[in-house]
């Protein structure tokens, strides 16, 4: 089966045919770059551009950086705040004319993981993060995506949410060296280990492909591996619940 599996972010949308039962991309991604946070009625349209770039016709799954009931957005951290309330589901499926299934962009990459990736065959207690603008997070266990939200705990005095201390991005801004960014990274992990004791912990995100950099100074109990899939983790796994939900 194949469906159209697309990752809003902070600064793009990612999109590729997917071939669900193998989980391999059928073309090449196409990106569409959103420097500026764009509204809802411009993000239905972007969608619809990426939906007529492939000539698609057929389910698409949209993975989206924000809590999701259903096909409904809850939060919007990072994206345009007239998101929350918003019923993607039904706005993307206006714009594209093709029936669309929200999800979780960090649950879609649990879902690509745990299938294909670097959890596959795993059974026991998985935590996933995906380190980009925010930080992304789901557990898994016994083959279940469960989406979490813990990139917005309060940190540090000021009590800031924890994805403004540990977020890829983060790195980039402040120019963090690897070892004070991975540091932090090790600092955050361990609470999460006290929390949720984990077996398997897979980090993903664009960052994941740096990881020989930045391994070496995080250090949990847990295995710690990075995403098979790396970036297209999320595309991959929207394309799969859009499967799944058909
Ligand atoms: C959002 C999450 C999302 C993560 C990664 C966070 O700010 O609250 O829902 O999964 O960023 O994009």
């Amino acid at each position: 089966m194949k469906t159209l599996g697309i990752d809003i972010g902070g600064s793009a949308l990612k999109g590729a045919p997917v071939d669900t039962t193998t989980g391999k991309l059928l073309a090449e991604r196409f990106r569409i770059d959103t420097p500026e946070n764009l509204s809802p009625p411009d993000m239905a349209r972007a969608v619809a551009a990426m939906v007529a770039h492939f000539k698609w016709k057929g389910p698409v799954g949209v993975g989206f950086p924000g809590v999701i009931e259903d096909s409904t957005i809850w939060t919007s951290a990072n994206l345009d705040k007239s998101f929350i309330g918003c019923d993607g589901g039904k706005l993307f499926a206006k714009a594209t004319r093709c029936p669309v299934a929200m999800i979780n962009d960090a649950a879609a990459a649990g879902v690509a993981e745990m299938h294909f990736g670097a959890g596959r065959g795993f059974m026991g207690k998985t935590l996933l993060l995906t380190l980009g603008t925010g930080v992304g997070s789901c557990l898994a266990y016994q083959g279940v995506v469960v989406p979490l939200e813990i990139g917005h705990f309060p940190w540090g005095k000021h009590g800031k949410s924890v994805e403004k201390y540990v977020a890829a991005s983060v790195r980039d801004q402040k120019g963090l060296s690897w070892k004070e960014w991975g540091g932090r990274l090790h600092e955050y992990v361990e609470v999460l280990e006290k929390l949720l004791w984990p077996e398997l912990i897979i980090i993903g995100g664009g960052i994941s492909a740096d990881h020989a950099k930045f391994f070496k100074h995080v250090k949990p109990r847990a295995k710690l591996v990075p995403a098979e899939f790396f970036n297209n983790a999320g595309i991959v796994g929207a394309a799969l619940w859009a499967a799944e939900k058909k």
